[in-house]
């Protein structure tokens, strides 16, 4: 097992997760459950957001890309660590919101926004939308205007980067639904649009070029090219960068086939990045922008891991052994939609030897409900209890009730204290919104 801070096998044999004993925790909360390590999450925060205070000449903001794992307590840690978040949906505002996030700090994200999404943002008072199609400028202005106020907008661009990632998690090679392309003369001409906005502040860019990313270089080659556009708009249009927003997507471990990156070692991607603002904006004699960056998945997403127990045990001799799991895809949809690749720990026998090569298989009627597959684990029995790692990104806020079945709760563990932030949802919570028509009604 690849031992981390935030995990340990402890004299028991059971695994760990921020000091608490995972066998005891399935006990007292059942399974499947999603926990989370908080110290790994604040100290993820404190290592951006104390890189960007030592390493930047300039002023920046770390935000957190809240779509990675969105519920109150998340964001009351994000606050508390004085960094912002990223929200991208009328949904996240709100819970960012309820749990008293400052709006200021709150940048409002999405390919296409609603009206009302607007509007809500707008009666929020958020620090900044990030405007990504001609009729979003239009709708922030009118918006704006009928509130009598000047919101301040950033204009998602698209440097035209191939990134090294699952193709389906790509979102700035050229053909995206996202961002103006600098390539192609949008995004120029979005900047003309969005200075001539009478109710409209355009601050400046924001590029994200993809998810689960270690090149460090392409990210270097999207702040240039996004740095040498901001000076061509300069030259142009007298356009002023006063804020860059390079977004996130910073790989992080899932199997040994990831990179191990250290907590601190996060600290290097973000240098890189900064040394290539600082060097572009010295280059074109360009004032140092306030520099944003987005991270998601590097934050939450090792410091997460689900609980399940084992049920049925189907071998297939000369084919496949597979071990049937309370939970799957409902609570985990990433091998079904990436074939997205996981690590299993025998969380109540964790020392025990690897023996047998099973693939682990989730309860939905459907044989695309998998979690891992031909993964190596001792002998499993019944009742067992199998730690996937790596869950706390995209896991539970890509939950769905498929098959009627519960998503499960979230557990925040703090030096072996845990409890719910997420509470478990019930069968009552899965009918509320039914309605049987009165023609339909049982006679
Ligand atoms: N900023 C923007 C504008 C984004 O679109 C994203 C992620 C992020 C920041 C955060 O990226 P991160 O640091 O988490 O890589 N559901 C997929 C991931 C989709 C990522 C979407 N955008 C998955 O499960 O792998």
């Amino acid at each position: 097992m690849n031992e981390r801070e935030t995990l340990k096998i402890n004299g028991k044999g059971h695994l760990e997760i921020g000091g608490a004993d995972c066998v005891e925790l399935a006990n007292k909360f059942g399974t499947p459950v999603y926990l989370f390590d908080e110290a790994h999450i604040r100290n993820m925060m404190r290592v951006y957001r104390d890189t960007l205070a030592q390493k930047y000449a300039g002023k920046g903001l770390v935000l957190y890309a809240s779509k990675a794992f969105s519920c109150q307590a998340v964001y009351r840690i994000a606050d508390e660590e004085n960094i912002g978040i990223d929200v991208v949906s009328g949904g996240e505002l709100f819970t960012a919101l309820k749990a008293s996030f400052p709006a200021d700090k709150i940048y409002m994200h999405g390919n296409n926004k609603l009206d009302y999404e607007i509007g809500e943002a707008l009666d929020a008072g958020v620090g900044c939308i990030v405007a990504d199609a001609y009729s979003e400028l239009d709708k922030i202005d009118a918006e704006a205007k009928k509130r009598g106020i000047t919101q301040t907008v950033l204009l998602r661009i698209n440097p035209g980067i191939e990134a090294h990632t699952h193709a389906f998690v790509q979102t700035a090679t050229t053909d995206s639904k996202f961002g103006f392309s600098i390539s192609n003369g949008t995004a120029e001409k979005a900047t003309l649009y969005a200075m001539s906005k009478k109710h409209l502040h355009l601050a400046g860019y924001h590029c994200h070029i993809g998810s689960q990313i270690f090149e460090k270089q392409s990210f270097v080659l999207a702040v240039e090219k996004c740095m040498d556009f901001s000076a061509e708009m300069k030259k142009k249009h007298s356009f002023a960068l006063e804020t860059l927003n390079i977004g996130g997507g910073f790989g992080i471990w899932y199997t040994d086939e990831d990179r191990k990156i250290p907590p601190e070692g996060y600290a290097e991607y973000l240098e890189a990045l900064i040394t290539a603002v600082m060097d572009k904006a010295n280059e074109h004699n360009l004032a140092l922008p306030f520099l944003l960056i987005e991270p998601g998945r590097s934050i939450i997403g090792e410091a997460g891991i689900t609980l399940y127990k084992v049920g049925a045990i189907k071998d297939i001799p000369g084919v496949k052994k597979y071990v049937a799991i309370d939970g799957g895809m409902f609570d985990n949809p990433r091998y079904a939609l990436y074939q997205s690749k996981y690590t299993p720990v025998l969380a109540n026998r964790a020392n025990d030897k690897a023996t047998e090569i099973v693939t682990i298989a989730g309860k939905c009627c459907e044989s695309g409900d998998i979690i891992a597959t031909n993964v190596a684990l001792p002998k499993v029995e019944s009742g067992d209890i199998i730690a996937i790692l790596s869950t706390g990104a995209y896991n539970y806020s890509m939950a769905m009730n498929y098959n009627r079945n519960l998503i499960p709760p979230c557990v925040l563990v703090q030096n072996g204290e845990a409890e719910y932030i997420v509470r478990p949802q019930s069968y009552e919570d899965i009918n509320r919104n039914d309605v049987i028509p009165s023609r339909l009604a049982k006679k």
